[in-house]
């Protein structure tokens, strides 16, 4: 049984831990941590634009301790909900510049890049964009444009041009260290101090209770005394009930401190992640062996959303414009759900049942995604069509896969997001092609099939006979990008 800290929080805050007891102070709960940063004195360089993790402005680098050593990573402040920073350093803008007896105040080197890049006009943006930079110093020594651009994608600027800031990323060096770097120790004592011993959170307001457990069976615990309970994990969809539904989140069971539901473990068959992994940590344990699903992520919101959303989050939210279902299907995956008796095991099409509906009883939790490594014969593809790149809700996406024998198609599978109420397959152009040859011809004829399967919406992303046309052509650019 782990310790439980009654209504107080914990965090380092400008290099010293501050205390937060929710029954004495005006903050609930549910507080944004943007919210709560704005509401003091010296860290009104966090800006709110649009309070929903689309924007930047509100970018704020957290820092833990994993395996004695501190991560950087960049978050959407609004998108967090206070007690998820307990045990955390949180850097702001005011943080950056740093003031020593023999040179007076130093800018940081992110905040003297961008300055003599001339990456800032109204500077609206700035403090965001030069957290999401800090955040590329800590994690990327010496970036590429590219890495630039992908530490850079979820800050939005209205009027400097992106250009001068990624200039002052690519300019940034291959040496990261900073006082940052020279006061971890320091850090990593504070941050010993707030979780000695480590114990689970309960915080109960007048208005609201927020349990925050370290283990699965704990939090199983909570939802049986609590079946309303709001679940959360990263926080990326539940946290817009509040800032943009204005919902009152009144019992809230929040699985992010749950060290259990992180790990990631493989087999010579299959790669078990926990529901509680953050995408950002998917990418750096499958960039090498399933880039298929680091590419889903790589075109997944933004980085400071990927540092925060989980898979399992993904997954509950039974979305049919969510990216990791289609290729999840394609990949024959399967969820495990566990309740306080038993686990069992299923295949995440049959999780999915309709819109937004899943089959997770009340008394369950996701604990992992089980993932079957792709044979050496078998190409998989995903693609997600949307108007932008990036922090862009898909119009269509595609998980394929495909085993041949000879040109033979041995097995395919043909998963659409964006083209009915739920993620679906397209099983009469499967059959149509199975046992067939892998040539053009075939998929001309595929191509037609597709198009008469599904009879998607038209909404404000897309319209359907668009959809359509999208659902075919991808099947030819899987095809043609697939022929030896
Ligand atoms: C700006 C923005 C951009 C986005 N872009 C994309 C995108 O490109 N593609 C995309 O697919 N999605 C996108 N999303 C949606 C969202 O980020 C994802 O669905 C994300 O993966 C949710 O994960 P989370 O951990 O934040 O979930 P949370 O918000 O914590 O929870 C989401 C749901 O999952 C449930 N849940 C969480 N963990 C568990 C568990 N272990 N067991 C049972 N239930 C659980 C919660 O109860 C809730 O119903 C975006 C969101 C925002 C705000
Ligand atoms: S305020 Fe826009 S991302 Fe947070
Ligand atoms: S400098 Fe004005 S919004 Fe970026």
């Amino acid at each position: 049984m782990t310790r439980v800290k009654n209504n107080t929080i914990q965090f380092i805050l400008d290099n010293e831990i501050v205390t937060i007891d929710f029954v004495h102070c005006s903050l609930a709960p549910t507080t944004t941590l943007l919210t709560y940063l704005r509401s003091l004195p010296d860290h009104k360089g966090v800006k709110e634009g649009c309070a929903e993790g689309d924007c930047g402005a509100c970018t704020v680098v957290i820092a833990e301790q994993k395996n004695g050593t501190i991560h950087y990573k960049a978050v959407n402040s609004c998108l967090v909900f206070l007690p998820m920073i307990h045990g955390k350093q949180v850097i702001t803008v005011e943080n950056l510049a740093h003031t020593t007896t023999a040179k007076g105040l130093q800018l940081h080197p992110v905040q003297t890049a961008l300055m003599e890049a001339d990456g800032t006009q109204c500077g609206y943006c700035t403090p965001g964009v030069v957290m999401s930079l800090f955040g590329l110093y800590k994690n990327v020594p010496a970036p590429d444009r590219t890495e630039v651009e992908e530490y850079l994608n979820g800050n939005l600027c209205r009027c400097t041009g992106y250009q001068p800031m990624i200039n002052a990323g690519a300019s940034l060096p291959a040496n990261n260290d900073d006082w940052f770097t020279e006061n971890e120790e320091h850090t990593l004592q504070l941050i010993q101090t707030i979780n000695t011993p480590q114990t689970s959170i309960t915080i109960e307001t007048s208005t609201q209770s927020y349990f925050q457990p370290l283990t699965i069976d704990e939090a199983l615990q909570a939802k049986e005394t609590h079946p309303d309970a709001v679940i959360l994990s990263g926080s990326t969809d539940i946290s817009l009930k509040q800032t943009k539904q204005f919902e009152l989140l009144q019992t809230v069971i929040d699985l992010s401190a749950i060290d259990s539901l992180q790990e990631f473990t493989e087999t010579d068959t299959v790669f078990t992640i926990g529901a509680g992994m953050a995408l950002e940590s998917i990418t750096k344990k499958l960039q090498n062996q399933l880039p298929v699903f680091t590419e889903m992520i790589r075109l997944f919101a933004s980085k400071q959303i990927r540092n925060l959303a989980t898979i399992g989050g993904n997954i509950a939210s039974a979305s049919p414009i969510n990216d990791a279902i289609p290729l999840l299907f394609s990949l024959e995956a399967s969820v495990t759900l566990t309740s306080r008796s038993e686990k069992r095991e299923l295949s995440v099409e049959d999780f999915i049942l309709s819109y937004r509906k899943t089959a997770i009883q009340p008394n369950e939790l996701i604990e992992n995604i089980i993932i079957p490594k792709p044979k050496n014969n078998c190409s998989n593809r995903f693609y997600k069509v949307s108007k932008r790149e990036h922090v862009d809700i898909s119009s269509v996406s595609a998980g394929f896969s495909l085993e041949l024998e000879g040109n033979l198609i041995k097995k395919i599978i043909l998963a659409y997001g964006g083209m009915a109420a739920t993620t679906k397959r397209a099983t009469k152009t499967e059959n149509f092609l199975l046992g067939s040859p892998w040539d053009q011809r075939n998929i001309q004829q595929a191509m037609l099939i597709v198009k008469d399967e599904f009879t998607p919406l038209s909404d404000v992303r897309a319209g359907a006979d668009y959809r359509t046309m999208v659902a075919g052509n991808l099947l030819m650019k899987f095809y043609l990008e697939t022929i030896a």
